[in-house]
């Protein structure tokens, strides 16, 4: 791979949506990594512009997206939402600047690249040409980790996948409302319902984004979708997707089916040695993944590897991971220290 970027000591990277859940993560997690930055530009919309933010332990003033110039940013990571993507990614990007983005708004776009760096880091060539990344859903990410070294070892047919996915997913408000309506039902109140369908707090609600028409939800649809273009697009992949009232941590239940045998030892070894993976599986001592432990952390968790007994060819697997993290901030720093790697 040539380089995207010219060696520098330090490149100018923007944060569009700097102060929310997914921005502020890729703050933390640009510091944590010691990514080479010479200016960071924390961007958002004109109701925070004006206000400060903290990086490597200084304070940044929050600049209005809609008046920024992008001229001379080498790279914009992008999460304040699918409209501001479609409008403004592409304006950084004829700028001259790489844009990793974290929305859906241009996952599916055939000319766009759709990477997680685990599983198809030489996808980013297409970016090239258009200089726009896009960065899958989270629950997708997560999975197709795990899916990645068993495909390598024996292709994978189909893919069953329920999700148990945390507050995070939706944002800042979200993660407020889960507070909020726990504080409000153990005081006697009523739960104030203002960013789910329905009472997140002591529930569970079987729909993530909005419903399309053959009955199943936009963010089955992204898992669907995405997993296909990321991994490989004859794989059958059916989602159904919840939101549990957990604050960070997505987990998933999936089940599949390779084209021939692969035992459930044989998977556990290929997991333990794939990069970005951390296998949790001890039934005799009641050890497996839960995001109480995985939230905060980097890798995808794994276990309850099990083989299916109902169906020939089938392993059960239980993923878990940081949605905020690998699911959308450190997914898109990864991606940025793709750009910025002499390879
Ligand atoms: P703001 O603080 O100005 O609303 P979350 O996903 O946690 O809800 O955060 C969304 C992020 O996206 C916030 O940083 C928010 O900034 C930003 N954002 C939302 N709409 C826009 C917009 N139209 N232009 C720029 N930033 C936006």
């Amino acid at each position: 791979m040539d380089e995207f970027l010219p060696q520098k000591d330090g490149y100018r990277v923007a944060v569009v949506g700097a102060t929310g859940a997914v921005g502020q993560t890729m703050l933390e997690i640009l510091a944590e990594r010691n990514f080479p930055v010479s200016e960071i530009i924390p961007l958002a919309s004109s109701r925070s512009a004006g206000s400060t933010i903290e990086f490597r332990k200084r304070e940044y003033t929050v600049q209005d997206l809609a008046t920024f110039d992008p001229k001379g940013v080498d790279i914009a990571l992008f999460s304040a939402g699918g409209s501001t993507s479609l409008e403004y990614a592409p304006r950084f990007a004829e700028a001259g600047c790489y844009v990793v983005d974290n929305s859906s708004a241009w996952r599916m776009h055939e000319d766009v690249a759709l990477v997680v760096p685990e599983v198809n880091p030489h996808a980013l060539e297409l970016a090239r040409q258009n200089r726009i990344i896009a960065n899958p859903n989270c629950s997708t990410i997560q999975m197709v980790v795990a899916l990645k070294p068993l495909h390598d070892l024996v292709p994978i047919k189909r893919v069953v996948v329920s999700t148990y996915q945390a507050v995070s997913g939706a944002g800042g408000k979200a993660i407020d409302e889960l507070a909020r309506q726990t504080g409000q039902l153990l005081n006697g109140q009523s739960a104030e319902v203002k960013v789910f369908p329905a009472r997140i707090a002591f529930n569970v609600i079987p729909q993530i984004d909005v419903f399309m028409d053959d009955g199943y939800t936009k963010e089955e649809h992204k898992m669907i979708d995405e997993t296909r273009k990321i991994m490989e697009a004859d794989i059958a992949v059916t989602a159904t997707t919840v939101r549990v009232p957990v604050f960070y941590g997505h987990s998933e239940s999936v089940n599949v089916t390779f084209e021939s045998e692969l035992t459930a030892e044989q998977a556990r070894l290929a997991l333990a040695d794939a990069a970005g993976i951390c296998v949790v599986d001890d039934p005799s001592g009641e050890d497996y993944p839960m995001p109480s432990e995985a939230a905060g952390t980097d890798p995808v968790w794994v276990g309850r590897i099990r083989n299916d007994y109902s169906f020939q060819n089938s392993l059960h697997l239980w993923i878990v991971a940081d949605n905020v993290r690998k699911g959308a901030a450190l997914n898109a720093v990864q991606i940025a220290e793709i750009l910025i790697s002499r390879t």
